[in-house]
């Protein structure tokens, strides 16, 4: 068959699995190739077992894969025959060297950028889908025509917002899809070519375009904005507590507000996730390269809330259970850094886990999707901790359930038969607010809720 369009996409992670996928779903006369360094995680994506969980991805594998959806880790080729490369590397928070801990790692790209240089023998379309700092195109451009192959590369930004576990519906149905372009005349012959992809199925008036260093820096401010209403709810959690006021009601109230708005306001045990955190201190670290402290200090608080969030649960857990954990058996329940996803990357579970153990409390951890990357993230606390797959197992002869994410299957478990099986007194910390308080109370559970006043029998 010949295609109309060759677009490749270079990093076949959380991103580009799925955004490639659903080009393909929805563009069959495209050819769709996804590669990837890592051989193990293409043989996955080749096999029956993606190497990511997301709710309806395996359906749209199974629609395209081999017809017009290849997974490869030929990258050369894959650059040769494309016209348009999307560029989906890791940008992980740099750990060394200057900028170590905040700065973001940009290696992943920059050797990406040589290897369409070195590899391109027509001129292409290059996709910036990472979260990027702003000004990357810039450096982008430099290194791709460093070398005089009469190969012209056109750079475009069109950063990816879909949030794992709602993968698939944020890519059906996005509440935008964001083109960056130069206004020279390649670069708005590069955007209308993007945007021809993307009316294959998203409306026009949800496609936006703009200059290239606003869709790059909007990518990170709207993971600031989503990030900083997190952690303004949850800085009102500890007051709530020390005044009988309860979060919940809290944030329907301010949320009815349209102009604020009701989601977004779930109070927890903190924010996790690969991108919250390090696309804040990246855009902290940008600040201060720029002069500016106080725009810096603003956002660095957001992730300072986010740590003190974290450690207060543990202090909670600790305080409730009459100041020792040694010795004594807790259950986590979830591992991930949110429901319907096995990512456990940045997940406040890793700190509490690795904090509780500190306490010297014993661990039994279950999720449904996430324990081998528990057990790769805990891995220098090895044989500490015990891992099973059924929560009612799980919490067996312990003296408290901690529940850390918000899988909807821990709503619905037979608490009497938890309770049961549980040491007395028994306790539950509900680090998402997901359970019934009052009925777990009644079972004779000692009951702490965050940002609401504890439930307890003594
Ligand atoms: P990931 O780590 O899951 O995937 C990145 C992939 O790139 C890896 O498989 C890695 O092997 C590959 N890679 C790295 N260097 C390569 C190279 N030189 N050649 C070929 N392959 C290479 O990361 P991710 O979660 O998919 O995130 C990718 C980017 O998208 C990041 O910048 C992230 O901030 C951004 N983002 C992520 C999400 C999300 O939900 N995970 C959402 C929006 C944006
Ligand atoms: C987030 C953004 O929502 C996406 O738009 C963005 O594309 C993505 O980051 C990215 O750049 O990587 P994601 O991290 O996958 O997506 O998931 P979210 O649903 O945003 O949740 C992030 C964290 O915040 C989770 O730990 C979640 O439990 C927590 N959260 C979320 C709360 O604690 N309360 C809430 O009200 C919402």
């Amino acid at each position: 068959m010949k295609f109309e369009k060759h677009i490749i996409c270079i990093g076949a992670g959380y991103v580009g699995g799925p955004t490639m996928a659903m080009i393909a779903y929805k563009c069959p006369r495209y050819k769709v190739t996804v590669v990837d360094t890592n051989h193990e995680r293409i043989a996955r994506w080749n096999s029956d077992e993606l190497p990511i969980y997301e709710p309806g991805l395996d359906e749209i594998i199974a629609a395209t894969r081999g017809k017009n959806l290849f997974f490869s880790t030929d990258i050369e080729r894959g650059i040769k025959e494309a016209k348009i490369i999307f560029v989906s590397v890791n940008t992980p928070t740099k750990t060394f060297g200057t900028g170590s801990g905040m700065a973001p790692d940009l290696q992943f790209w920059e050797k990406t950028a040589r290897q369409i240089r070195d590899n391109a023998e027509s001129d292409k379309i290059i996709v910036e889908k990472s979260t990027f700092p702003v000004r990357t195109a810039f450096a982008m451009e430099r290194i791709l025509s460093a070398t005089k192959t009469g190969v012209h590369f056109d750079i475009v930004s069109n950063p990816e917002f879909l949030a794992e576990g709602t993968a698939i519906a944020d890519l059906e149905t996005p509440d935008r899809v964001l083109v960056g372009s130069h206004e020279t005349p390649g670069g708005l012959r590069a955007r209308d070519e993007m945007v021809e992809i993307f009316l294959n199925w998203v409306p026009r008036e949800k496609i936006l375009t703009t200059n290239i260093w606003s869709s790059e820096l909007s990518k990170l401010v709207a993971n600031a904005f989503l990030a900083q209403r997190i952690s303004s709810i949850n800085s009102f959690t500890e007051l709530c507590e020390k005044t009988e006021a309860d979060i919940t009601e809290v944030a329907r109230a301010v949320g009815l507000d349209h102009r604020i708005g009701g989601t977004y306001l779930n109070a927890g045990i903190g924010f996790g996730g690969s991108c919250f955190k390090k696309d804040i201190l990246s855009l902290v670290y940008l600040c201060r390269h720029y002069g500016l402290d106080e725009v810096a200090d603003y956002w660095e608080g957001v992730v300072k809330i986010n740590e003190y969030q974290k450690e207060r649960f543990v202090l909670g857990i600790l305080n409730a259970m009459f100041d020792t954990l040694a010795g004594k058996r807790i259950c986590l329940f979830g591992f991930a850094f949110k429901a319907n996803t096995g990512d456990t990357r940045e997940s406040p579970a890793i700190y509490i886990t690795k904090r509780l153990c500190e306490e010297r409390a014993e661990l039994v951890i279950t999720d449904p999707r996430a324990l081998q990357n528990a057990e790769k993230d805990l891995e220098d606390i090895k044989g500490t901790v015990i891992y099973k797959n059924d929560p009612y197992d799980a919490a067996v002869s312990c003296d408290a359930v901690a529940v850390l994410t918000e899988w909807s299957l821990y709503r619905e478990l037979d608490y009497k038969k938890i309770y049961r099986v549980m040491n007395k007194p028994a306790f539950i910390f509900d680090g998402r607010n997901i359970l019934n308080h009052e009925k777990l109370f009644a079972i004779g559970f000692n009951v702490y809720p965050v940002g609401k006043p504890p439930m307890k029998h003594f």
